[in-house]
């Protein structure tokens, strides 16, 4: 219910989104609408279907609802490592600063990583996972495709905690059996252990929540470089052999050394995309982070086999991975959507993303790849993403890469209420002249009478609401993010 401007009213049973009406605009209207329904008034976040709970937003304008974020690629067990890169790129990155991070997920009495129960997770693992869906939480991501580790039982811990805070997700047991690129401390002995290990987090994750309402496993094939042949085509069976089939997700084409090393160990593959092509991995369900470089030819496989692409452009940046060419993906056909992927990228915001993914098509034009790819040496201005385009990969480009556009990212009818409450800043009516106020401003302790008390948006009262909106974009965070819901359900509130 935003007061005064209309009201939305979301199932109790089912959290979604049972109809609006935007004739409500005041106390008598709001009675007579709750009368019309036989609904009462309930005290508290009751489960009655004859009563609602009343969620106000403030009537001063300076709150909105704005569907939840979806971070369709975020590495949970790396949040330890956020802000550390050196200078390296993403390969020396992965041996120096991530796999040893992932390998600490590990119970130390399970070598052969047959435990299944999440309480075998190291406490300080299990701190940080909580720690990671707490933090997404308040930064409005009510739906998050998760890496974890190779680890069954810290990957059933991350299950667990999705699940008990409430977020939706999509939680992967990361596979890796190459032995050649990845460190002998963290690795599956065999294809086969990494199936089975898989296979015991799907078990957990299934029986955890049957209907996958909120939680749901992901074949998670780390990159072509750490896995084998044999376990490439055995997670791509293992996925096709559930009903429906499940979400894939794994990396493709996001550094050049990367893709050169791609083309050395499967030299029979005629691309990177023909390597997960050729293992079945290629479905309607896959979530391909990164595609920076892909080719034409890869970009319109990849179209073909209805995969989409996580666009992650705070990592790409980071790691100086390159310049993904979105608006030419996007014009292509090919769906996508944003990812944090923490920690290559240094943020757990998908806000944060949106507005890098906007900055990073505005030096596309810049880009000699990109030039030869479009053959325009100048810029017309089309490669770059406007506020609404970020924001709509944040939230239904990430609802279609997850495969639930008709579900989350939006706010229809019969679609699921996963959201937050954004708070600007007002600025004050200050009686006093900031003039005045001079020589206060210039203490510690001091007041800024220019300064809104909600974050670095300030509104100065005259911002239509597509302005606020871009405000909000470019200089929000999480001390705007007020509620979150998800499937209905109060998860997160700021103070
Ligand atoms: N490629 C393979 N593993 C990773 C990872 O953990 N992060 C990123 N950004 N790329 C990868
Ligand atoms: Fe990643």
């Amino acid at each position: 219910l935003a007061r005064y401007q209309g009201v939305l009213w979301v199932s109790s049973e089912d959290g979604r989104i049972k109809g609006y009406d935007w004739q409500v605009r005041d106390d008598a209207s709001f009675q007579s609408f709750l009368s019309s329904h036989g609904w009462t008034i309930a005290e508290g976040n009751e489960n009655s279907s004859s009563s609602v709970v009343v969620i106000e937003s403030n009537d001063e304008r300076n709150e909105f609802f704005f569907p939840g974020f979806i971070d369709t690629h975020i590495h949970a067990p790396q949040f330890p490592n956020i802000g550390l890169f050196g200078s390296s790129g993403l390969l020396d990155w992965l041996n120096e600063y991530t796999f040893p991070v992932e390998a600490s997920f590990g119970a130390k009495s399970d070598p052969k990583n047959q435990d299944t129960n999440p309480k075998d997770t190291p406490p300080e693992a299990l701190r940080v996972y909580d720690e990671v869906v707490a933090r997404t939480l308040a930064h409005g991501t009510t739906c998050a495709s998760y890496f974890a580790t190779i680890h069954v039982p810290a990957t059933n811990a991350l299950a667990a905690l999705c699940h008990s805070h409430g977020q939706r997700a999509f939680i992967g047991r990361v596979c890796m059996d190459n032995p050649d690129q990845c460190p002998s401390y963290y690795i599956d002995q065999s294809a086969e252990e990494g199936f089975n290990a898989t296979k015991s987090t799907i078990d957990y994750i299934q029986t955890l929540d049957p209907d996958g309402t909120l939680i749901n496993p992901i074949i998670t094939p780390r990159f072509a470089p750490s896995c084998s042949n044999e376990s490439l085509e055995g997670l791509g069976k293992l996925a096709a052999s559930y009903s429906p089939p499940l979400h894939i997700q794994t990396h493709i084409c996001e550094t050049l050394d990367e893709i050169a090393l791609v083309h050395q160990l499967f030299p029979e593959a005629a691309s990177y995309a023909d390597v997960y092509d050729k293992a079945h991995l290629l479905t309607n369900r896959t979530i391909l982070a990164h595609g920076v470089h892909l080719t034409k030819d890869e970009r319109t496989l990849v179209r073909e086999r209805g995969s989409k692409v996580a666009h992650c452009p705070s990592s790409n940046s980071a790691l100086g991975s390159g310049l993904a060419p979105v608006r030419v993906m996007l014009d292509e056909g090919l769906t996508v959507g944003l990812g944090t992927d923490v920690s290559g990228g240094y943020s757990p915001s998908i806000l944060e993303v949106a507005r890098q993914a906007a900055l990073v098509s505005r030096l596309l034009a810049y880009s000699a790849e990109y030039q030869e790819m479009t053959g325009n040496t100048t810029s017309d201005g089309s490669e770059k993403l406007t506020v609404d385009d970020a924001l709509y990969l944040a939230t239904r480009g990430g609802a279609a890469v997850v495969d639930m556009p008709d579900d989350i990212g939006g706010f229809d009818q019969g679609m699921i209420w996963d959201a937050q409450l954004i708070e600007l800043g007002a600025v004050q009516n200050n009686t006093v002249s900031p003039l005045d106020a001079a020589p206060v401003r210039s203490l510690a302790g001091r007041t800024l009478p220019m300064s809104g008390p909600v974050g670095n948006v300030d509104l100065f009262g005259n911002e239509t609401w597509q302005e606020q909106i871009q405000k909000w974009m470019w200089s929000g965070d999480d001390r705007n993010v007020k509620n979150v819901w998800v499937q209905g359900k109060l998860v997160h509130t700021r103070d």
